[in-house]
């Protein structure tokens, strides 16, 4: 609920998690409307470690809608914000035409101030555009009063993973059929306690800033690859089935494969892009290296790795795995800080190397190869916090 002060003030404050996707979103059939062209699955993160929040504050004094970024005022004319905002207070005045809102009736023809700061450092390459517009969308609809069933296609226009970051848990963006994108959703699949023992660790590799954005990189990648086209009309709507089967029944082998292929198949896509995109590094083929080792060495899959549009690694594993697999990583890659300057967020228990596994694994170990790692977990959707 708004704090709302004798001046006509309404304060709102709400935080919004980062998602990650498993099966990965790339490609638009309406670069408007930002419809994509396959459908996609994501792993919403714990807000202790990776989170926007976001204060709106609305009042008839204001003259002029503003937003700062970070603590830097950006460009309110930024025409996804623009949509965002149009399309919150359209649907505020629906509502209240109907006579459903309980909000003060004047308040959405105030302008607002938003105010919008991550967790987590912009440099560290994690995208967050996502919870960005999630957080926005949803700090919005608390202030104006607007419905959640109308947020996901909102947020969707801010920036199309957005829409993931509203829900906890497993989610998918159905790609929908419908022109006007109005079946083009987000829903939950499971919620973040279905899983508990799942466990996701980020190794920042890199802090320099992409190359080429998501945005930009898949409007070429839909001119240019057929690869993409492919990926869109054989591969992914089974995939997507099987994903969501397996996620149901927790089987880790089956999830943190098929996770990997998608990530690798996404990465093919920008290769075959043309001219090409290549968001993956030396680093995060180090990454891949060692993580198939690891895995070969037990003959089963214990870790999985996933790369959006950028060189860091996100990898997913079960509890048991992850004090082990987290050794494995300082040993080859021995970092320049130790303690909890090198494993950020939730604690991992130290493990003991046994020489087999390394000689086995048998890599070259790349010191300073990874700047940290952020330890998180599953975690819930976007929320109120005043
Ligand atoms: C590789 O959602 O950032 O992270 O809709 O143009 O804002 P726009 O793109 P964006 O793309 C995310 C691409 C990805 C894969 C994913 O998150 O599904």
């Amino acid at each position: 609920m708004p704090e709302n002060d004798k001046q006509g003030l309404s304060v709102v404050t709400c935080t919004a998690p980062v998602n990650i996707a498993v099966i990965k979103y790339w490609g638009k059939r309406d670069e408007d409307l930002i419809l994509p062209i396959n459908s996609s699955l994501s792993v919403t993160l714990h807000q202790d470690q990776l989170k926007t929040t976001t204060t709106v504050a609305c009042s008839r004094n204001f003259q002029q809608d503003r937003i700062w970024l970070n603590g830097k005022e950006e460009d309110i004319n930024n025409p996804r914000l623009q949509s965002c905002l149009q399309e919150i207070r359209r649907f505020s005045r629906k509502r209240r035409n109907t006579g459903d809102s309980t909000s003060d009736a004047s308040s959405v023809s105030h302008k607002v101030h938003i105010c919008s700061v991550n967790n987590f450092p912009t440099a560290a390459g994690l995208a967050s555009s996502a919870s960005g517009y999630a957080c926005l969308v949803y700090t919005l609809s608390q202030l104006f009063g607007v419905e959640s069933e109308q947020l996901s296609a909102v947020a969707r226009q801010g920036s199309g993973s957005a829409c993931r970051s509203l829900y906890g848990g497993f989610v998918q963006w159905k790609l929908g059929t419908q022109l006007d994108g109005k079946d083009s959703l987000a829903e939950q699949v499971e919620s973040e306690s279905y899983w508990p023992e799942l466990r996701v660790l980020i190794l920042v590799v890199s802090a320099e800033q992409k190359s080429v954005g998501s945005t930009s990189g898949m409007h070429t990648s839909v001119e240019t690859s057929q690869l993409l086209k492919y990926r869109a009309d054989v591969v992914v709507p089974s995939r997507m089935e099987e994903m969501i089967r397996v996620i149901r029944e927790r089987d880790f082998p089956a999830f943190g494969e098929l996770t990997m292929k998608d990530s690798n198949q996404f990465h093919a896509i920008c290769l075959d892009t043309y001219p090409p995109i290549f968001y993956l590094n030396n680093m995060s083929h180090r990454i891949i290296s060692l993580v198939h080792r690891y895995n070969q060495y037990y003959g089963e899959t214990r870790v999985a790795y996933t790369f959006d549009a950028g060189p860091n690694a996100v990898i997913y594993t079960l509890q048991d795995h992850l004090p082990e697999f987290v050794q494995v990583v300082r040993h080859f890659f021995p970092p320049e800080v130790n303690g909890e300057e090198f494993v950020k967020g939730l604690t991992v228990c130290s493990a003991d190397l046994s020489e087999e596994l390394k000689r086995d694994i048998n890599m070259e170990p790349t010191p300073k190869g990874i700047r940290y790692i952020i330890s998180t977990k599953v975690c819930v959707h976007a929320m109120s916090t005043s």
